[in-house]
Parts: structure tokens; C-alpha cells; sequence
């Protein structure tokens, strides 16, 4: 008797595991975590390094690796809700993407794309200066702003490649619209088809040195998306965009 109970029980999980797999959505095999991806804490000051890259469209840029101020793109003005520029191929991706986020209903809206070394340095200074309305203590309001705001060199928007989306109709960065929510879900979930990585996923920023960021990704073509996807990357487990950049430049 226990003996049938056990071949039932065994035939029962084998079936329920056919059915997972015969059901399992189109997307790549989950593979073991490699270790070269997975991001180090940041130390609390790190001398950042000058990247010397010609063509940076793939390099791992983060708080210890920065662009120089002469580094700027081949973009185009991109011809999509919100506009602004991208390198050609990353504005290729991205007009795909919103025809698959338009077919859901998404209503896609560009809210930043290509930002020079002085945008961003404008751009900072904006969020500083709004820190600085709430504390009167400099440090603070420094480290608060570059929680969610890179300094001049250290964004990937001076790539040409990170782009920012909110649903049009929303305000920006609106963490509590429904809609905003269905976009970014769409990102994390299909994002990785079209070459987009989310370059600040939740519960890392201990590793990244940036808070929760939905709403921005970069392009960084569909082999490298999808084997970052397959690690998990989203899954809070220490993968990170950076990590993985630099050991696909340096394996
Ligand atoms: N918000 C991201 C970190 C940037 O400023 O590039
Ligand atoms: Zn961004």
C-alpha cells in the first residue's frame, strides 16, 4: 500500500513537472548564477575610473566607472512619444518595443533619453538643489541625491543607450499609478527581447548605489539581455548589469 501511494505520489510531481514545461512561457532557459556577474558592495568611497573607450555602447558604466566629459554618442532624435536621441540602434529596439507596448495598451512616453555630461551635471544640480529644500545639511542632501541621480560621467544616459519611460498621461516616476506599474512590469518582463536591461533593479542598491529604478533601461542588445535575464538579474540576487558588462569585455 505505501509502496503504491509513493509511485502515485512520484508519477503525480513527474506529471505536474511536464505540465510546467509544456506550459512554460517563451522565455530563455534559466541558467546557474556565474559568479563573474555578480556585483561587489560598493565601498563607501571608491576613486572612480576614467573609462577610454572610442565606442562605450557596451561598456560598464556605474559608480566606480565613469565617462569622460569628451564622450559623446552618434545619437538621432528618436520619433516616439516624449522624443529626445539615441544611438541608432538603440532607438531601433526601442520603436520596437513601444509597438509591442502600444499593442497591450500600454501608451509608452519617452521621459529622458541621450543626456550629455552637461545635462547631467544640470540634472544633478536639479535634484540637489530639491534635496536642499527639505535639509539644510549639504552631505545629506548630496547623498540623497545620489541615490537616484548620477554625477556628471556617471550616467548611462551620456551613452546614448539608457533611456527612462512613464506611461504618457502619468507623472513621471509616479511609483503609486497603475499604469506606470503595467509599463514597467512590461519591462522587467519583456524588456530583455528587444535588448533592454533594467540597470537598477529593486533590492540592490546596496550594490548599485542606486535606488529602485523601473522606469530606466538600456539598450544593450538581445544576446546580452536575454543571458542576463536567464541570471536572474531581477530576482535581487547580486547579478548585476555592470558585473556582467565588464566580464563579457574582459572574460
Ligand atoms: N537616474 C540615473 C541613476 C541617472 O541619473 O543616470
Ligand atoms: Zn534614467
Amino acid at each position: 500500500m505505501r509502496r503504491r501511494v509513493l509511485i502515485v505520489s512520484i508519477l503525480l510531481v513527474l506529471s505536474v513537472l511536464v505540465v510546467q514545461r509544456l506550459t512554460a512561457p517563451n522565455s530563455p532557459p534559466r541558467v546557474s548564477i556565474d559568479s563573474r556577474y555578480l556585483c561587489a558592495a560598493l565601498a563607501a568611497y571608491i576613486p572612480a575610473e576614467e573609462l577610454t573607450c572610442a565606442d562605450c555602447t557596451y561598456a560598464a558604466v556605474d559608480k566606480s566607472h565613469r565617462l569622460p566629459a569628451s564622450y559623446v554618442p552618434p545619437v538621432m532624435p528618436v520619433l516616439l512619444t516624449g522624443g529626445g536621441s539615441l544611438v541608432p540602434e538603440a532607438a531601433i529596439a526601442l520603436t520596437d518595443l513601444f509597438a509591442e507596448a502600444r499593442q497591450r495598451k500600454l501608451a509608452p512616453r519617452i521621459t529622458s533619453a541621450y543626456r550629455s555630461y552637461e545635462d547631467q551635471a544640470r540634472t544633478f544640480a536639479a535634484w540637489f538643489r530639491q534635496e536642499l529644500s527639505r535639509t539644510h545639511n549639504l552631505d545629506r542632501a548630496f547623498d540623497n541625491a545620489s541615490r537616484y541621480s548620477a554625477l556628471p560621467g556617471f550616467s548611462e544616459h551620456q551613452l546614448g543607450t539608457a533611456v527612462d519611460l512613464n506611461c504618457d498621461g502619468c507623472a513621471p516616476f509616479d511609483r503609486e499609478d497603475s499604469r506606470n506599474i503595467a509599463l514597467w512590469k512590461f519591462l522587467e518582463d519583456e524588456g530583455y527581447r528587444f535588448g533592454f536591461a533594467i540597470s537598477y533593479p529593486r533590492n540592490v542598491e546596496a550594490l548599485t548605489g542606486y535606488q529602485y529604478e523601473p522606469w530606466h533601461i538600456r539598450y544593450v542588445g538581445k544576446e546580452y539581455a536575454a543571458a542576463l535575464f536567464a541570471q536572474n538579474y531581477l530576482d535581487g540576487n547580486g547579478v548585476c548589469l555592470s558585473a556582467f558588462l565588464r566580464a563579457q569585455a574582459h572574460p
